[in-house]
């Protein structure tokens, strides 16, 4: 694990989406998994720039979120499809035929839905880079603790934690999901390059039992220590709670000379 740390949640944004920009300059038929919710936010922003001022063409990049409250439709305003086209799609020139977010309106056949979403990814050749936010109590994507570290994409029932999250963005009296369909953490394994983002003192603690805590399906950020190309891109505020800080901090300094403008995986 590369563990990046950077002062604050607006420079999280800036070299997130650095980092991602680079990727698909290299390779812009690339294959992203995607995140919604609030960590992302800043990136999506900062790569709609990039893209505007700066002409980073995404026209052949293809897209797979995460996941999806389950009952939604697409066009629910609290839906994570509205969300990544407010955030993101409606801004930017990939194609609709290559963005795919889990459809919340299944109703039947979940297990058929999510088997075909697995094969879609296959089809287009695995995803190349996976952006993940983390949750308080460490999940990545919807796969809430205890969750299987082999499980593929699938409906998980959210944790009362998680609901009363995702409440700040539902209007008062409307009933937040208490499910959703979510790649697993199996399927998240799978991608050749992952980047979780943090931000924010409310992070600190899932941030600190998935880099240095022990691999536990209670945690399942965790799983990601078993991944050779993982970054962990932090601002001082979740990274506060790490013991080895001054380790990063060291990797970092001793790697920048190694590889102008990225630090290199010396810490892996
Ligand atoms: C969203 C997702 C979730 C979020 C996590 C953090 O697609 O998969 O794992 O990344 O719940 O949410 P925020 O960023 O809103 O704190």
């Amino acid at each position: 694990m590369l563990v990046v740390l950077v002062a604050d949640a607006p420079a999280v944004d800036r070299e997130a989406a650095r980092i991602v920009a680079h990727r698909v300059r290299e390779k812009p038929a690339i294959t992203l998994g995607l995140a919604a919710g609030s960590t992302p936010l800043g990136m999506y922003r900062e790569l709609i720039r990039l893209h505007r001022e700066e002409g980073l063409d995404l026209a052949r990049v293809t897209t797979f979120n995460l996941d999806e409250y389950l009952g939604l439709s697409s066009s629910h305003p609290r839906s994570f499809h509205r969300f990544m086209r407010e955030a993101f799609f409606d801004h930017v020139n990939i194609p609709a035929t290559q963005i795919h977010v889990p459809d919340g309106t299944v109703a039947d056949d979940f297990e058929g839905y999510c088997a075909e979403y697995e094969r879609s990814i296959a089809r287009a050749g695995g995803i190349d880079l996976q952006v993940l936010g983390i949750g308080r109590d460490g999940h990545i994507g919807f796969n809430e603790p205890t969750s299987s570290l082999a499980s593929r994409t699938r409906v998980k029932t959210l944790t009362r934690a998680t609901i009363e999250d995702a409440r700040r963005v539902f209007r008062e009296g409307e009933r937040v999901p208490e499910c959703a369909i979510t790649m697993g953490i199996g399927t998240i394994l799978e991608a050749r390059e992952i980047l979780l983002l943090g931000a924010g003192a409310a992070k600190r603690d899932a941030v600190a039992r998935a880099v240095e805590g022990p691999v536990t399906a209670s945690v399942t950020a965790s799983a990601l220590q078993l991944h050779p190309q993982v970054t962990v891109l932090l601002d001082r505020e979740a990274a506060a709670g790490l013991r080895h800080l001054d380790y990063y901090e060291q990797v970092m300094r001793t790697t920048a000379a190694l590889t102008p403008g990225r630090a290199a995986r010396a810490s892996d």
